[in-house]
């Protein structure tokens, strides 16, 4: 027997927002996922890509995969990148598409820094704020392979890669972005300069909680530079653990308010938080790890980390957060918001598939039917 479903239209999620000048019509917003499959020698998004981003044009808004700045960020196999004009020209494609559909997308830029691997740079060292390994893994052409000790890069270099960040920007505008996202998370360039175990620096760029930030401050006004209004989001993973170098300490949460505090004095047009990692798959996200942020940053908030249709709809309701992003659902499910609106069951992706298959795991994922069961439905077979 079928079982119809009464939309629920009164769901938070389902509320328009304002994000910056970015205008939402809902409040499901699609995380930043890497999926590796520019696997051509220019690193150009593929037809692929326009099919995989066009499916989920429902989004209330799309943060695209991390994209390379510059050949000398690149740290992670078969990425994308923004900085030639064949990657441009395939971006537009992805972005035409995306528009012609209703929907918003903006472009998240990333840069390994120190997380290189030689393999990656044409057997040059990586670079990143000082000569200390990073101690975490770099996905090369065979396979994961442990990070190296970077040279310290100059003053010079610095001055590069914010420009090369702005160029990026530059071309993501021509490309028809609606605007960019500064992934300043992970083990990656920005977070490292963050750090005060990796980054020793006794110049501008270090000695301080204020100059550990400088780098990602000075990125985020190049990169805003290119636009009008605000269009420029960033990512910040305070709660990230990897390795003997990335924790969560006192120390580290300390820089991270006083780092979101400074947000309000720049043009950014929303804060991309990840929250704590669940530590069991049934356990709801920690709400008071977002409503920390909540209080200091004076502008929207997007939450992330292991939410669901409730945790998100809550959190929305009690106002630590604007709009909520989602990655694993996101991939499994390209009508995720219909399926939210409907209460529809959610599919579940195949992990073998995120970094590897083409087309497999990629642009297979159908979008749910009026016979799917309904949640309720699917969560009372599971138990
Ligand atoms: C396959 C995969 C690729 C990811 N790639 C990125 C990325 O490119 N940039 C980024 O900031 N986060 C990336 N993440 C992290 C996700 O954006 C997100 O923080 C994480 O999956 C938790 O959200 P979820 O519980 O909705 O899946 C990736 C996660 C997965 C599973």
């Amino acid at each position: 027997m079928i079982t119809a479903v009464v939309p629920d239209l009164g769901q938070p999620l389902l509320r328009r927002a304002e994000l910056g000048d970015l205008a939402l019509p809902n409040r499901v917003v699609m995380a930043p996922v890497t999926r590796a499959r520019a696997a051509d020698d220019g690193l150009v998004p593929t037809a692929m890509h326009a099919a995989y981003y066009a499916e989920r044009a429902g989004a209330g808004l799309i943060i695209t995969e991390a994209t390379w700045v510059s050949e000398q960020a690149i740290g992670f196999v078969n990425v994308p990148g923004i900085y030639s004009d064949e990657q441009v020209i395939a971006w537009r494609r992805v972005t035409d598409v995306v528009h012609a559909l209703g929907g918003r997308i903006v472009l998240q830029l990333w840069h390994t820094g120190a997380a290189s691997h030689p393999d990656h740079l044409a057997g040059q060292l990586p670079a990143g704020p000082s000569a200390i390994n990073p101690h975490v893994s770099s996905f090369t052409p065979s396979g994961f392979k442990d990070t190296v000790t970077p040279r310290e890069m100059t003053t010079a270099d610095i001055a590069a890669t914010v420009a090369d960040y702005r160029a990026a920007a530059v071309n993501a505008r021509l490309a028809g972005f609606d605007g960019v996202e500064i992934g300043a998370l992970g083990s990656f360039l920005i977070a490292q300069f963050l750090n005060p175990r990796l980054n020793r620096r006794t110049d501008a760029y270090g000695g301080d909680r204020g100059g550990r930030r400088r780098l990602l401050l000075e990125i985020i006004d190049a990169v805003a530079a290119p636009w009008e209004g605000r269009r420029v989001g960033v990512r910040l993973g305070p709660y990230w653990t990897a390795g003997d170098r990335f924790r969560a300490d006192e120390e580290t949460l300390a820089d991270y308010d006083a780092l979101v505090t400074e947000l309000n004095r720049h043009p950014v047009a929303y804060l991309h938080l990840r929250g704590r990692d669940l530590s069991a798959p049934d356990l709801t996200p920690d709400v008071e790890a977002i409503a920390r942020y909540r209080r200091q940053f004076h502008g929207p908030v997007i939450a992330n980390n292991g939410f669901d249709r409730e945790s998100a709809n809550a959190l929305i309701q009690s106002g630590h957060a604007d709009a909520v992003s989602f990655a694993t659902h996101f991939i499994a499910n390209p009508d995720l918001v219909t399926r939210f609106a409907l209460g529809r069951a959610l599919a579940t992706g195949d992990r073998d598939s995120y970094y590897t298959g083409g087309a497999d795991g990629y642009v297979d994922y159908p979008a749910s039917s009026w016979q799917d069961a309904p949640r309720e439905e699917a969560a009372a077979r599971r138990t």
